[in-house]
């Protein structure tokens, strides 16, 4: 298949917004499209190019707003479909792409198509969703169902909570003895995709610039290596390339050498799922991950070891280079707790190294970029349960709420975190080298050099078992890059056979003098959590 990568993407850093926590324009207590728009002049001034919004659309928010009731409007706490329509506008007077998020996947119980098809008698929606023949007979355990909820006698499918009823694309291998899984080209999945293609058509004739896509992976069931939900988003693919070239779709898959092929932009390297991507950032001693006794490789200690990363990394990056991107994340409203944790501003500063010279389109979570942490404990929010620590509002500045919002605190969507002394926009906007701007160069240097380019080449050379540095090269157009980084807070030395044309190196970012001649070899050289970068040609 002959697919086109939109050529905005090679220069593209997404920005995460979640926004019930981003910024409240009308004292609420929870954020808005309005409120997004004030901001966006901070999100030009930190350089990135393109948001990834959360569902904003009307919810009875089971689920944080992935529990869709109507997927053409707005809902109403956050504003109107004219405000996403501005939002659009507005971003895109400063350069900035809008990309929603499609929960194609799954309803909420309250969605109308849904409320049909529970009904006893025979309509329309009775197929669009999964029902087995009878609330007396349990579905198998990869097929959780919902008994004795509906009118009608049968049970319904979930796709994550019991709220999310799975909206019906059909089994790619139908059990012959079990006649209600439906093929995938019955008139019930049949007419699912062309409402979900109908709902994405909507969007993108009003500004959007593209979705990510909540569980990708999830639409066809009994669908070993995933071959006919594949089949689905080439076809999405084929018509977005025909209709609307520069729309582009990212993945919650989290495998790229299955999303990309199968029509995926982007695919994200999920933290938590990954382990390669989980052996950089796990952190040791916090919620979901206290059991995990290996030690991430962005941690003081040293005693990471990047060959777990560098080996998966390297088999998705030679099957899918040609094809699409990867794109690594910071974190996300899952995620927690957030990168930061546990972490000092200096190694922050390397993760961003890491993540902005790598190969792809970088996601940033909001928040991050100033390095806010999670908060324990907090009770569960709309579904949130240990993920609500992720998703306070954004830390603006140390006046009233953070300055998200001017409403009594009681009415906050969630409660502004104690300790946010020095991890606020408007003290880190005025230190020079606060984790803030480090960041905004970070970006800017990505988007300055060719070689630093979603799709420029990516070569490792220097990683080895439990040891440090970790050096990559990265080059276009007769540009090379060297990047180099030592998480440890050792100084971390190596050899590196000589090559010719280092000895015109220029020194770009980071430590300098890190590049030494030793005799036939180079000596890289790297003080305690530090890195560099060097173009080389
Ligand atoms: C993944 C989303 O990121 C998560 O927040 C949500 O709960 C599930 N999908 C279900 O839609
Ligand atoms: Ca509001």
């Amino acid at each position: 298949m002959q697919t086109k990568i939109p050529d905005w993407l090679k220069n593209a850093v997404f920005y995460e917004i979640y926004p019930q926590s981003y910024y409240d324009s009308n004292r609420d207590g929870i954020g808005d499209i309005p409120g997004i728009i004030q901001k966006l002049g901070y999100i030009e001034s930190l350089g990135v190019n393109a948001i990834w919004l959360n569902p904003c659309f009307e919810s009875p928010f089971q689920d944080a707003g992935y529990d869709v009731s109507d997927y053409t409007k707005v809902a109403p706490r956050y504003g109107t479909n004219e405000d996403l329509i501005q939002l659009f506008l507005e971003a895109k007077q400063r350069g900035i792409r809008i990309l929603l998020d499609l929960v194609p996947g799954h309803t909420s119980i309250d969605h109308p198509w849904f409320k049909q098809s529970q009904k006893a008698h025979p309509n329309p929606y009775s197929d669009w969703y999964v029902w087995n023949d009878s609330v007396w007979n349990a579905t198998d355990a990869d097929l959780p169902s919902v008994r004795g909820f509906a009118e009608r006698n049968a049970s319904y499918i979930t796709n994550f909570f019991y709220i999310q009823p799975a909206l019906n694309y059909g089994f790619a291998h139908p059990d012959p003895y079990q006649p209600w899984q439906q093929s995938v080209d019955a008139p019930g999945p049949k007419a699912v995709r062309q409402e979900i293609k109908n709902v994405m058509r909507f969007w993108l004739d009003k500004g959007a610039s593209g979705f990510r896509v909540d569980m990708a992976a999830s639409l066809v069931k009994r669908d070993p290596g995933h071959q006919e939900t594949a089949r689905f988003w080439t076809e999405i693919r084929a018509w977005l390339d025909e209709s609307y070239p520069e729309a582009v779709l990212i993945s919650e898959w989290g495998t790229p050498t299955e999303a990309i092929p199968a029509g995926f932009h982007i695919d994200m390297l999920l933290n938590y799922s990954n382990p390669g991507v989980i052996s950089l950032f796990r952190k040791r001693g916090y919620g979901n991950h206290r059991d995990h006794y290996s030690w991430s490789f962005f941690d003081e200690s040293g005693h990471g070891n990047i060959k777990q990363f560098v080996d998966e990394y390297q088999h998705y990056y030679n099957a899918t280079k040609d094809l699409g991107y990867m794109a690594f994340i910071t974190g996300n409203h899952d995620d927690h707790p957030r990168i930061a944790d546990g972490r000092s501003e200096n190694l922050m500063k390397l993760v961003y190294l890491f993540i902005l010279s790598m190969p792809g389109t970088p996601i940033i979570y909001y928040g991050d970029e100033i390095g806010m942490h999670y908060t324990e404990g907090l009770p569960s929010k709309e579904g949130g349960y240990a993920r609500t620590g992720v998703r306070t509002p954004m830390q603006w500045s140390t006046s009233e709420n953070a300055g998200f919002s001017t409403a009594d605190p009681s009415k906050l969507y969630l409660p502004v975190p104690n300790e946010i002394e020095g991890i606020t926009v408007e003290q880190q906007e005025t230190k020079q080298d606060s984790l803030f701007n480090t960041v905004r160069e970070l970006i800017k240097l990505k988007q300055a050099y060719p070689a630093l380019e979603a799709d420029a080449d990516f070569q490792i050379v220097y990683a080895e078992e439990g040891k440090l540095p970790f050096i990559f090269s990265r080059s276009k157009q007769n540009q090379s890059l060297l990047i180099a980084i030592n998480p440890s807070n050792q100084e971390a030395n190596c050899n590196i056979p000589k090559q010719s044309n280092w000895l015109n190196r220029k020194f770009i970012y980071g430590q300098d003098n890190a590049i030494n001649e030793d005799g036939e070899k180079w000596l890289i050289k790297l003080k305690p959590v530090s890195g560099t970068v060097y173009q080389v040609v």
